[in-house]
């Protein structure tokens, strides 16, 4: 494999460990003489400091630091050439178990070229457990084994699955499905031109559910609802981890109980476009509906979230989008193509400064080898990551690179299956409000605090309003009417 530009490593594998390796990594005997004394208090030091830095950091992941004294240590045996590894995997120890960051796209490319779960190698994290489990609390009387849900099943009934979403979300589908989705984004945006302030991160869930419901589920009435009890469970997810209060847990009921209605809802329908001539159970349907609110709503939201208020804060930014996708119309020359590679272009930007899924975990089910080779050195390391630990590739911080890649949609075996409705949910819409308005906001960026949950999340959302654009007639493409 090719290192990437500056990138730390210039190869990795992960594997399962032998015996000897784990052996082996433990160091020699003098070392382990050596090391032996101070090896438990650290650890249990770096565990304390660890499940504090947790406790405060709450329902932000991102928050979650390894403790100051770890950091020197670690830095001192890579003066002394031990452990180069933590020079692109940052652990942090806790008594909620170990999780091993992933710092450096050779190594987090290498990660995705595995399942989520693979026999010897990986199996479900927490997280996706504790989704499962809200599907099963969702559906009490349904009989759900794993494979029936695409987080957590196996690579056989991943292909399934996707061989039954991929004639819906693949390129040449989505672009039928584009007038309903400018038709939904210009409904929404004449909704939101009549409010004095619009509530982002309320209306763009809204949005996206209403997305998901539409064109999958022929049924955009239940979006609201829907959209309300997805992002609550997302954080109680995270917020779970560390404990919660009753207020939570009725509110959590609460949003059980609306899902259920709605899904309940859908399954009545004649027609579901998504499974129509499909073989497929009601489990799986029902779990097939919670999984895309799952993984497709908070996504978009936040993204969206995130342009509208950039644009609101940036009335230049709103300009050189809104003249270059003018000059676009203007050419008339490959209109469309043009369009749609400027636009992708500030897609692709915003979704680098802000990846709604920041990262994303895999929990080791054996020990694993990690084989690497750093750039400038010319024979391979390796370390021992134990059973149990949560490897989390960040992609928020590879695209603090910009000539990193960052993997926003993941990669490989589980990469997102409906990132072009993504791309075209998101882009129609800007692409409708930048024509005929200009965005607005009283906020300055520091009021509005983003915290890491299951995906980014604005904890308190951004406040904007438009107004009508006052379009120049000299330079508008009428002219060539
Ligand atoms: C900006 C929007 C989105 C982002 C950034 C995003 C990102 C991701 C990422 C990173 C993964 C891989 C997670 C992993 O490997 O563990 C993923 C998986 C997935 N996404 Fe998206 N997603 C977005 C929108 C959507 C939408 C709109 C849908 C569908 C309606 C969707 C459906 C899914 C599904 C079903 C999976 C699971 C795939 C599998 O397990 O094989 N996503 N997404």
């Amino acid at each position: 494999m090719q290192a990437m530009k500056n990138s730390i490593v210039a190869e990795a594998c992960f594997r399962k460990a032998t015996p000897e390796e784990v052996e082996e990594d433990k160091g020699s005997l003098l070392y382990r003489a050596v090391t032996y004394p101070f090896k438990a208090p650290l650890d249990f030091t770096y565990r304390i400091f660890g499940t504090l830095s947790m406790y405060f950091g709450g329902a932000d992941v991102l928050s979650w630091k390894q403790p100051f004294i770890q950091t020197f240590i670690e830095k001192a045996f890579r003066l002394a050439g031990y452990d180069k590894h933590t020079l692109f995997m940052e652990t942090l120890y806790s008594f909620k178990g170990t999780r091993r960051f992933l710092l450096d796209p050779v190594v987090v490319k290498e990660l995705f070229k595995h399942h989520r779960k693979e026999d010897g190698l990986f199996r479900d994290t927490r997280t996706m457990e504790e989704i499962f489990n809200i599907l099963k609390e969702v559906f009490p009387k349904e009989k759900f084994d794993k494979n029936s849900m695409m987080f957590t099943c196996s690579p056989e009934h991943t292909k399934r699955y996707r061989d039954l979403l991929e004639p819906f979300l693949n390129q040449e589908a989505i672009k039928n499905y584009i007038p309903e989705i400018q038709k939904t984004a210009s409904e929404f945006i004449e909704e939101w031109a009549k409010k004095e302030l619009i509530d982002v991160s309320l209306e763009t869930r809204l949005y996206a559910s209403r997305i998901i419901t539409s064109l999958m589920f022929n049924n955009g009435r239940v979006s609201a609802s829907i959209s309300e009890s997805v992002n609550y469970i997302n954080y109680y997810i995270v917020k779970s981890i560390m404990g919660v209060t009753e207020e939570e847990k009725a509110l959590y009921q609460k949003s059980l109980k609306d899902f259920r209605k709605a899904v309940t809802t859908i399954l009545k329908q004649d027609r579901i476009p998504l499974f129509e001539g499909q073989e497929i159970s009601e489990s799986e349907k029902k779990a097939m509906i919670f999984i895309l609110f799952f993984a497709g709503q908070e996504t978009t939201s936040s993204l969206l979230t995130y342009i509208l208020f950039q644009l609101a804060l940036n009335p230049k930014l709103q300009n050189t989008l809104y003249s270059s996708l003018r000059s676009v119309n203007d050419e008339r020359f490959e209109n469309l193509k043009n369009r749609s590679r400027k636009i992708n272009t500030f897609f692709l930007e915003m979704l680098r400064k802000f990846p709604p899924v920041y990262g994303t975990g895999r929990r080791c089910d054996n020990e694993i080898c990690l084989v690497y080779r750093l750039r400038d050195e010319d024979f391979q390391r390796k370390t021992i990551i134990q059973e149990d630990d949560i490897v989390v590739p960040l992609m928020i911080k590879l695209a603090e690179n910009p000539e990193w890649r960052c993997f926003p949609f993941g990669e490989g075996v589980n990469a997102c299956p409906g990132r072009v409705l993504a791309f075209y949910e998101i882009s129609e819409l800007i692409l409708k409000l930048i024509e005929g308005y200009t965005i607005h906001t009283n906020q300055n960026e520091n009021e509005v605090k983003i915290s890491a949950k299951v995906t980014l999340q604005f904890d308190n959302s951004p406040k904007i309003w438009f107004e009508p654009r006052i379009k120049d007639e000299s330079t508008s493409s009428k002219k060539y009417d």
